[in-house]
């Protein structure tokens, strides 16, 4: 009877949404993991660390509500539910987190107070399946430096006591791998040694204590990208495939990520970060253009993966009421990309097939914003379209030769190849991070300069001012010494802003002149120091500096475009414009047959319609061509025979 009914209501509700709904995916969670894109919410761009029950159990009710219809589904507290929320704690601080007598991370009881007792999250897992959607939980890579710090022994979770192999039992300071620290959080955790059976059943019981909790979904960061880890990532995966419960497999953040690095790990997960972290600033949203283009080319897109299929990931959509990477505070402020970015941004992520993860703050989540992210076509095509690719075959111009039948400018649009430099933290064991020398500019001025190595192409010198830090109280006076040989580093010789080393902002994966200055103050995180060899090491983490550069020819501009199938045989071409003035973009049906091959008859004619503006192109013989705003896009959905 129960069946009856609710294959009754699946078909009244497919007549009623077109896009994915609630029936559907119930049918699918016993079968195969993440058989469509996972979507869902994550706490991380509107709450950074900070995140209490109350908030998270709020913003979980409000997904159920209102976006669950359209196919968002697991809600997930991002990273460091352990830490204490107290003066003095921040992302890469020590000392203020809960670890049980196993050195496993428990959630602090003071902002997850149903936690308290022993019972970890299982009292939010039970009240978020209670709304009917799916619990999710950020994890570290391997083992905390507290546990670390502390000794803990380790949990055989098959005998329920302390984990002994030849003869003797095991601690945490047996696996834990000092030098496989996380670079952006070299406080917080570092890996454990997998080859050993002791760093094995840590892992184990990690992964079955989520389990137990409920947990649906784990986003496993700093194990992939440049802080690659395959041992663990494997073994994990291994766990994840025993456990009597269905869990999603989640690796973040995926900096410096290739296709052919991804090959290795896209069967073991369920979905992959294929950049560093997305924030809503544009440079952000155009850096993802190549890389889902080269993802896409290699077929990565829903490729096989953990019980299931694979997803590369764009990262979550910061729109709406956020907070900034690393802060202390939850949602203060709205997202910097304007409409259009956000269309732009909601649109490539959709073409690509990337995880939908919302991240603003449900509790003020606006109309518009609400608009775009449960728009039934980007959804529809999201969830269910094929053949997704760039399509490279367009010209663009500027609109002044428009005339009756398009554009008759030949002029090639504006695609610049520009560099962005970033700073990059490593081990100061690495040769890379060698290539920092001083140069002095007057008697009291000298500048910290990058040259750069034999590893490195030859570039104009780039250099920083130094000083000695100026302590402003008695209490700094007593650091002097400690800090001898130590100085700050800025930008400019205005002295305002000092270079920062704290994984605030994931320093491996932005641009230098973002988040990695902040107002000069006397911690460890400012202090620099040159070393003979020419490494440039930071006081706090003890990890070099070293300057990278990207090319970043999407980032700086050009016209781009991506193309689908969908399930009825329509054919989704999307046009971005990335430059900083308005560019009529053209597509020639005959090119659209190359890339569709079968799909499209070489002398097909299309009829379409704009998505966004709604204009009907009517019938469109040999190409057409659209007027895009700046960072704008249009999205044509074409009907072709
Ligand atoms: C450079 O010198 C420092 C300090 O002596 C040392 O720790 C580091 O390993 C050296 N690095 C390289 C690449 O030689």
């Amino acid at each position: 009877m129960k069946v009856f009914v609710r294959s009754f209501l699946c078909f009244f509700f497919i007549f009623f949404f077109l896009q994915r709904v609630i029936c559907e995916t119930q049918a699918e969670s016993g079968s195969e993991h993440a058989s469509l894109p996972p979507r869902g919410w994550n706490s991380f761009d509107s709450f950074c660390w900070t995140i209490s029950e109350e908030e998270f159990l709020q913003n979980a009710e409000l997904v159920a509500q209102r976006l669950h219809a359209h196919g968002y589904e697991y809600v997930v507290v991002d990273y460091l539910w352990y830490r204490r929320k107290v003066k003095g704690a921040y992302t890469d601080s020590l000392g203020f987190d809960v670890i049980d007598e196993w050195g496993r991370m428990i959630p602090d009881p003071g902002r997850w107070p149903s936690s308290r007792g022993g019972k970890g999250f299982t009292e939010v897992a039970r009240k978020v399946h209670s709304m009917g959607l799916k619990f999710g939980i950020h994890v570290m890579r391997g083992i905390s430096t507290q546990a670390v710090n502390a000794n803990t022994p380790i949990l055989d979770i098959t005998k329920g006591s302390a984990y002994e192999e030849s003869g003797r039992q095991w601690h945490a300071k047996d696996i834990g791998l000092t030098d496989r620290l996380c670079t952006w959080m070299p406080h917080g955790f570092m890996s454990v040694n997998t080859k050993l059976g002791a760093g094995r059943a840590f892992l184990r019981s990690l992964y079955q204590q989520y389990a137990d909790w409920g947990v649906d979904f784990v986003k496993n960061d700093c194990v992939f990208g440049d802080d690659l880890n395959i041992d663990e990532i494997s073994f994990v995966s291994e766990v994840l495939k025993e456990i009597n419960r269905p869990i999603l497999y989640s690796l973040s953040p995926g900096t410096s990520v290739t296709p052919t690095m991804a090959k290795d790990v896209s069967g073991l997960v369920n979905m992959y970060r294929i950049t560093g972290d997305d924030w809503d600033s544009w440079g952000d949203v155009t850096a993802h253009f190549d890389v889902a283009r080269d993802f896409s080319a290699s077929n990565m897109i829903g490729a096989k993966g953990l019980l299931g299929k694979s997803w590369p990931d764009l990262d979550m959509l910061p729109f709406g009421w956020l907070t900034d990477p690393g802060s202390n505070e939850g949602p203060h402020r709205y997202c910097n990309l304007n409409v259009d970015e956000q269309r732009s941004q909601m649109t490539l992520w959709s073409m690509v097939k990337s995880p939908l993860m919302f991240g603003g703050d449900m509790r003020k989540l606006d109309e518009i914003t609400f608009n775009l992210i449960t728009n039934p076509i980007l959804l529809e095509i999201n969830s269910f379209s094929s053949n997704n690719m760039e399509f490279p075959h367009i010209t663009g111009g500027k609109p002044v030769h428009l005339s009756k039948q398009g554009v008759q400018s030949n002029s090639v649009a504006d695609v610049k190849a520009s560099e962005t430099h970033f700073l990059g933290l490593s081990s100061c064991k690495d040769s890379k991070s060698k290539g920092w020398s001083i140069k002095a500019i007057d008697d009291d001025l000298e500048q910290v300069c990058w040259e750069g190595n034999s590893r490195s192409k030859p570039h104009a010198p780039f250099c920083l001012y130094k000083r000695r830090p100026l302590s402003a109280s008695d209490e700094d006076t007593m650091h002097t010494l400690q800090n001898q040989g130590k100085f700050h580093l800025h930008a400019t010789d205005t002295m305002e802003f000092c270079l920062h080393a704290s994984p605030k902002q994931k320093l491996t994966s932005k641009e230098f002149k973002r988040g990695s200055f902040s107002p000069c103050r006397w911690e460890a995180n400012q202090m620099w120091e040159l070393n003979h060899n020419g490494t440039l090491v930071n006081s706090y983490s003890g990890l070099c500096a070293s300057l990278n550069t990207i090319k970043a020819n999407a980032g700086s501009g050009g016209i781009r475009s991506w193309i689908a199938t969908g399930r009825k045989g329509e054919i989704y071409l999307a046009f971005f414009n990335l430059n900083s003035e308005k560019n009529v973009i053209t597509a020639k049906v005959s090119d659209l047959a190359t890339v569709l091959p079968g799909k499209i008859l070489n002398d097909a004619s299309c009829t379409g319609t704009e998505v966004w503006s709604g204009k009907n192109y009517g019938l469109i013989k040999e190409s057409v061509s659209i007027a895009v705003e700046v960072h704008e896009c249009a999205l044509l959905i074409l009907n072709c025979n």
